[in-house]
């Protein structure tokens, strides 16, 4: 058995090289200050979710999403939890959706290449998936929001592999739920089945902290 406190440092490791160490470790608790209830209410369930880690880790339900607008505190509370499971020598694999799947997609051709690129995201013990489907859609002429293919293909195959084995993913994304189940339902289903009693909506501009430092 390899010590546990391998798997945490190769991911501060991984960290350092991707020069987002400083930012991410700022990221607590102590610093995020909710300015009203709906924010609150999402800090008070990260709290909440890294209390209840340990009993409901190999559960189906063992999983947290923070979904919706822009500069709500999705990815610091996010990196909160994972600084917290980090203390306690638990892996947190930090995957920043638009640069890690593209490095995944660039070695799509190549089956072994890109099956090493994948197992990363499926093995690590629990996946922080920053940004959700960045990137990843276009329009139809019809006004249809599409998800790329090979995103699809690229994150069914983590989060199918992560459903079955159990294996707590800690998700933000700027897409709300609706729009993430109707971009691929496999992968959305299993997605909230996860997350179940911990998915955080934020709706409403009034909700971005960096809009609401500049009117103050
Ligand atoms: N309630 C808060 N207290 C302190 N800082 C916050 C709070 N909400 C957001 N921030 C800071 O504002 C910036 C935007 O937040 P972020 O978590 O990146 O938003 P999102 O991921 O929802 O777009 C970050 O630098 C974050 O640390
Ligand atoms: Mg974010």
């Amino acid at each position: 058995m390899p010590c546990k406190c391998r798997e945490v440092k190769l991911y501060k490791r991984i960290l350092e090289s991707s020069g987002i160490t400083e930012a991410f470790l700022e990221r607590n608790f102590g610093n995020f200050k909710p300015k009203n209830q709906a924010i609150a209410n999402a800090k008070a369930m990260a709290i909440d979710y890294v209390k209840k880690f340990d009993k409901v880790k190999n559960s189906k339900n063992n999983s947290i999403a923070f979904v919706g607008q822009v500069g709500a505190g999705k990815t610091h509370l996010s990196i909160a939890i994972a600084n917290e499971l980090m203390k306690r020598n638990i892996g947190v694999r930090y995957m920043q959706y638009r640069e890690d799947i593209t490095r995944i997609k660039q070695v799509a051709a190549d089956e072994e290449s890109y099956a090493r690129e994948i197992n990363k995201y499926k093995n690590a013990t629990v996946l922080l998936i920053d940004d959700l489907y960045k990137n990843a859609t276009y329009k139809t002429r019809s006004g249809y929001e599409i998800l790329n293919d090979a995103d699809k293909r690229a994150m069914f195959e983590i989060i199918n592999y992560r459903y079955f084995k159990n294996a707590p993913i800690i998700i933000s994304s700027e897409y709300l739920a609706e729009d993430i189940l109707s971009f691929d339902e496999g992968i959305g289903s299993r997605i909230f089945e996860m997350c179940k009693g911990y998915i955080m909506e934020f709706k409403g501009q009034e909700l971005n902290y960096r809009l609401y430092k500049q009117a103050l």
